[in-house]
């Protein structure tokens, strides 16, 4: 046991509250997830105010039971690792504070986390043969990341959104045709009742990156969509309009991906975030890896939507490293990928 290196986790960047103890950086014996969607619901979106008071509420409670849940005291545990940006600066600061405090209270090393590289590292818990170099897509609802992972804790970004990111595109378009938040899980499941052959939706290139992504124009094109049916008095066939929009993100994704890993003579690919959750996206993918020979990495779908074990995944290898962080670690709600503060 001694040889062992557990981390405790703590994510709260935006509406999960959650906590994680991770083992050598595969090994998830804890991962508590305190989920506030309902809460902001009833706003069609997460309201950061709320989100920060239900942190300060939930996070303790959190991070007991995942000492609990994995059996450990905090003797046990080596270091402690929290998510300290991007995301919402109020959300962020109750995960960092709580982290500060059990380092300084326990005298165990404190590790600040970037939140997509967490992502990235969720592929490590499930994966245990998956080592860098591999090439990681990132769609989440704040990100939409082309990454090529050199070693671990570095990487090289292809591409990245100009625009809305993948998931914010699925909740904009979920809430168009009344379907609620978060939308990414509401579309993919109705989409299976719908055409994605129905409706021709932009598959948007941006000329000076090929890797780069942009959402906003096919998310006003299913706008213009929605407002013409109104007009000509048409009724919206809305699984139609799901699985046809969706189709077109899909489309996107997967043809970047693809070109990216040929240019790059690559063999492993991952994908992460929430919305690698999603059945279409993890299908789509999967079949254009095997058209090709490449390997393909995606985490289980409770480990692509905001946790903990994975920042206890990324924080082991910056442990390793020697990464520490100082009691005046902040918050950084735009932090940049492979950027330290
Ligand atoms: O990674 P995540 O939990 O939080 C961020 O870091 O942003 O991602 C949340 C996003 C939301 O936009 C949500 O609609 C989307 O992931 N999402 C999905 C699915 N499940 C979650 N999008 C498409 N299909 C899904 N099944
Ligand atoms: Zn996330």
């Amino acid at each position: 046991m001694s040889e062992d290196v557990l981390i405790l986790a703590i994510e709260s960047s935006c509406d999960e509250t959650a906590a994680a103890v991770v083992k050598n950086g595969r090994e998830c014996l804890s991962n508590v997830i305190y989920s506030q969607i309902d809460l902001h619901t009833l706003y069609g979106g997460v309201v950061p105010e709320i989100a920060s008071r239900k942190h300060i509420e939930k996070v303790n409670q959190v991070i007991d039971k995942a000492l609990k849940d994995a059996g450990v005291t905090l003797d046990d545990i080596t270091a402690i690792a929290v998510t300290y940006g991007p995301g919402l600066v109020g959300a962020l600061l109750v995960g960092v504070s709580a982290a500060k405090a059990i380092a300084f209270a326990s005298g165990k090393p404190l590790i600040g986390v970037h939140h997509i590289e967490g992502h990235i590292c969720a592929n490590y818990i499930e994966n245990p043969t998956l080592e860098p170099p591999f090439h990681c897509l990132v769609v989440s609802g704040g990100h939409t990341h082309l990454v090529r992972v050199e070693d671990y804790g570095k990487y090289t970004i292809l591409g990245k959104t100009r625009d809305d990111a993948a998931g914010e595109a699925f909740d904009k378009v979920a809430r168009a045709i009344g379907l609620g938040y978060p939308g990414g899980p509401k579309i993919d499941k109705l989409s299976n009742e719908g055409n994605p052959e129905a409706i021709v939706f932009p598959r948007a290139k941006v000329s000076d990156n090929v890797y780069d992504f942009s959402f906003s124009g096919l998310k006003s094109a299913v706008l213009n969509y929605l407002n013409g049916c109104e007009m000509k008095g048409e009724e919206v066939n809305r699984a139609d309009v799901a699985a046809s929009f969706q189709k077109s993100v899909i489309d996107v994704l997967v043809s970047h991906s693809m070109e990216a890993l040929a240019e790059h003579h690559a063999s492993k690919f991952a994908i992460a975030g929430g919305v690698a959750s999603n059945a279409h996206l993890r299908e789509a993918m999967e079949t254009a890896c095997k058209e090709r020979g490449i390997e393909f990495y995606h985490p289980s779908p409770i480990l692509c939507t905001d946790n903990a074990a994975m920042i206890g995944a990324a924080g082991y290898y910056e442990y390793i490293a020697g990464t520490r962080s100082g009691y005046d670690l902040n918050a950084i709600p735009n932090l940049k990928l492979g950027e330290r503060a």
